[in-house]
């Protein structure tokens, strides 16, 4: 049985690329895709790559019918908490892609984004990260996607908290980002120009994605976790390598003590692949090879001279950072395979 779907904000990059997973999933049927902009305008105008896929106009928000299994959500936070509050009600299961119901607590939500206008709805969500909160999301009417950044960080740093391993008071995370993180709405910081041949630190503290990592982290530790994360722009489109630094608890940790944390801790997830090879060109995780894929790539090695872990983390921001994270939870709360759709490896080359 295939279960109807729509998706707001179709033509943006999130949109966009959620449609294209949406498009070939065996059990999921695209209904409407709206923009504002571009309502009337068929799909491939704006997204060539699905020619022959779909023959689909944009439509209004105001023509959206709700008489579908599920509504995802791919608009700015502030918008989209909104459309939430609005469809909750009406029993569709909800797959947010905003940070509007990522953080579960109020005030730090008004912290980093605004003043919450419907707190009262941030109890009923359950964040979207499938290898953190795959039970709560089965059950879930709204899951709220994580965000690519901490995506890439929450995983690469999940186990070692998990084991114990690491100082859970200082932890940094230096993450290199590419363009498309930005979204699809024109930026200077985001023109060719400005942006071309760019190695660009533009958040050294305070980032939003800061909150919901320690969130995460620290839910996981059962204390608080401090996480000090610093973004880089890069000259890529799509993918984030995250390299994660944090001081080991016990000198003279091994290799297979962090081996063990990993595989436990990722026994049932089949969209993270441990990376660490002794010789290859590809030793360590790198965007490159999960570009287009629903993976998480993590690597590690061990300093120990200096007592010290280094994390790399890679993830594909528009696919296990936002669309493909969505296809996941969506499979979850369907009670369908967890792989289902999106089961295929990247390119190679790229
Ligand atoms: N880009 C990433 O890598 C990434 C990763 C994870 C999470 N996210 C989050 O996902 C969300 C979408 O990001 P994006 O990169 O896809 O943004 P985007 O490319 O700018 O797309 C935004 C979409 O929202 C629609 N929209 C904007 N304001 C609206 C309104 N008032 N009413 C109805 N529709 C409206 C736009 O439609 P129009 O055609 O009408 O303008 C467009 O389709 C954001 O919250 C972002 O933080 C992004």
């Amino acid at each position: 049985m295939a279960y109807d779907i729509s998706i707001v904000g179709a033509s943006g990059y999130t949109g966009g690329e959620l449609l294209r997973w949406a498009l070939m999933h065996p059990e999921m049927e695209v209904k409407q895709l709206t923009s504002e902009r571009f309502a009337g305008t068929p799909v491939t105008k704006l997204n060539p790559t699905l020619r022959g896929f779909t023959s689909a106009n944009f439509v209004p928000v105001k023509e959206l019918n709700t008489d579908i299994d599920a509504l995802f959500l791919c608009l700015p936070h502030k918008i989209s908490a909104g459309f939430v509050k609005q469809y909750l009600e009406t029993g569709v299961k909800i797959i947010d892609l905003s940070a509007d119901f990522r953080i579960h607590d109020k005030n730090t939500y008004a912290k980093y984004y605004q003043e919450h206008p419907h707190p009262e709805l941030l109890p009923k969500a359950v964040y979207g990260i499938p290898e953190l909160h795959r039970e709560e999301i089965k059950k879930a009417q709204l899951v709220a996607c994580a965000g690519c950044l901490a995506t890439s960080i929450i995983l690469g740093t999940a186990p070692l908290i998990k084991a114990g391993l690491i100082d859970n008071s200082n932890i940094i995370a230096d993450s290199k980002i590419g363009s498309s993180a930005s979204g699809a709405a024109f930026d200077l910081s985001t023109h060719h120009p400005e942006r071309q041949g760019t190695v660009r630190s533009y958040k050294p503290s305070g980032h939003r994605h800061t909150a919901e990592i320690e969130q995460e982290l620290s839910e996981i530790a059962g204390s608080k976790v401090s996480v000090g994360m610093t973004p880089h722009a890069v000259e890529m489109v799509r993918g984030i390598l995250s390299t994660v630094h944090a001081r080991l608890n016990t000198a003279g940790t091994k290799d297979l003590d962090l081996w063990k944390a990993y595989r436990s801790f990722y026994s049932k997830s089949p969209f993270v692949r441990l990376v660490k090879d002794k010789d290859t060109l590809y030793r360590y995780p790198e965007p490159k090879c999960v570009v287009g894929s629903n993976f998480a790539d993590i690597g590690f090695e061990i300093d120990p001279e200096r007592s010290r872990v280094i994390v790399m983390s890679t993830i594909d921001n528009l696919v296990k950072g936002s669309g493909g994270q969505a296809i996941q939870n969506f499979n979850l709360m369907f009670g369908l395979d967890e792989k289902m759709g999106l089961w295929q490896p990247g390119f190679h080359p790229l």
